[in-house]
């Protein structure tokens, strides 16, 4: 049988903890008394005061920082091999002076940590964003030199404009020489109002099953309309949460560019190659949807040739016990077993589709060993 791969599994590298356990402001690591479980801190609604600290972001187990116990999650369920990334919000955060020796350090970090399992890890590396365009070039140039990395890590604010930014041009060139992929992840959802004035009873359903997908979808929907892709046609992006919306919504935005007399009229869009086009050539999708319905969509836009199956580990563990260390056997995930499930259901009967979906793909298109 043909290997898992897990190609959407994070890390928080020790050091990136110890940053954010020097914060106050978000992102950040707390413990609240007499509560002794730290806390993760990421998103942007987590801080609010009014949220008990209880529930206020999630406890930061050690399967966010120590690499042991994602080697013990793969093995419980079956997986050969992660590509691991820096889970958001990344360096976004970062004084631009601080950003590309920190991106160096943690993708030094994140490569001796695939180095520690020779083959069973490979690395998805992180930019210097907020350093702009120059050092996030220089980082992307040093990465030739890392034996286990496969592509970057970005989140959809860019170098904080955007993956629409004219700024990271010089970005999309060199990752497209060197056939890096750039996984692109969400973090900042939808603006607050859009999840209500009863959003604090709602968890974080709202940010992360409604606003992580339609961010990821706006984002990519921002590139096609500047044309990133009929300028970069040498560029990869594999999305998180197999596109956000965008295989259910390809169709409508290809007609509203046809039927948009403002951007026709501006002549930009003059060859542009068309949403399909896109998504079939330049477009890499993961598996992290947990419906075969949502999985046959990712698979009719992009091609079954190009989903490759994710866990999101160590986010959505199963919820016993979720504020103490896990004592005994690891259970299996409920979060894996049900995108294995939706596998298995999306692709009944075609047995090497489901193959080149948990694992073939990654192997041929991620080049790993
Ligand atoms: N929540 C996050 O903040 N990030 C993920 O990748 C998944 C869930
Ligand atoms: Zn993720």
């Amino acid at each position: 049988m043909s290997k898992i791969v897990d190609i959407h599994t994070h890390v928080y590298p020790p050091a990136y903890v110890e940053l954010l356990k020097s914060r106050t402001t978000v992102p950040y690591i707390r413990v609240f008394p007499p509560s002794p479980t730290a806390r993760l801190i990421i998103l942007p609604g987590e801080d609010d005061a009014s949220t008990p600290s209880t529930s206020r972001g999630r406890p930061l187990g050690a399967e966010y920082f120590d690499i042991s116990l994602k080697i013990s999650f793969m093995d419980t369920h079956g997986i050969g091999i992660s590509v691991i990334s820096l889970a958001n919000p990344w360096l976004d955060f970062l004084p631009p002076s601080e950003a590309a020796e920190a991106a160096a350090a943690i993708n030094d970090d994140i490569d001796a940590m695939c180095n520690s399992y020779p083959g069973r890890l490979y690395a998805f590396a992180t930019l210097p964003v907020s350093a702009g365009q120059e050092a996030c070039v220089a980082e992307v140039r040093r990465l030739a030199g890392m034996r286990w990395v496969r592509g970057v890590v970005l989140g959809t604010g860019g170098m904080g404009s955007g993956m629409d930014d004219p700024r990271l041009d010089d970005v999309y060139t060199a990752l497209g020489e060197m056939d890096l992929p750039v996984f692109l992840h969400p973090h900042y959802g939808l603006p607050a109002e859009a999840y209500g004035p009863r959003a604090d009873e709602y968890g974080h359903v709202l940010p992360l099953a409604m606003g992580f997908p339609m961010e990821t979808t706006i984002s990519v929907a921002r590139m096609l309309l500047s044309s990133v892709f009929d300028r970069h046609t040498q560029l990869t992006l594999l999305l998180a949460h197999s596109g956000g919306t965008l295989p259910f919504l390809a169709g409508r935005l290809e007609s509203c560019i046809l039927h948009d007399a403002h951007l026709q009229g501006t002549g930009k869009l003059r060859n542009r190659r068309d949403v399909w086009d896109v998504l079939k050539t330049n477009i890499l999708l993961d598996a992290v949807v947990y419906s075969a319905l949502g999985l046959r969509a990712a698979a009719e836009a992009s091609g079954a040739d190009r989903v490759l199956f994710g866990t999101d580990h160590p986010f959505f563990p199963p919820l016993t016990n979720e504020d103490e260390e896990d004592g005994g056997g690891e259970p299996q995930w409920l979060s894996v077993t049900t995108n294995y499930a939706a596998i298995d259901a999306a692709f009944a009967g075609d047995k090497a589709k489901s193959a080149a979906v948990l694992g073939g793909n990654a192997v041929r298109l991620l080049k790993l060993a």
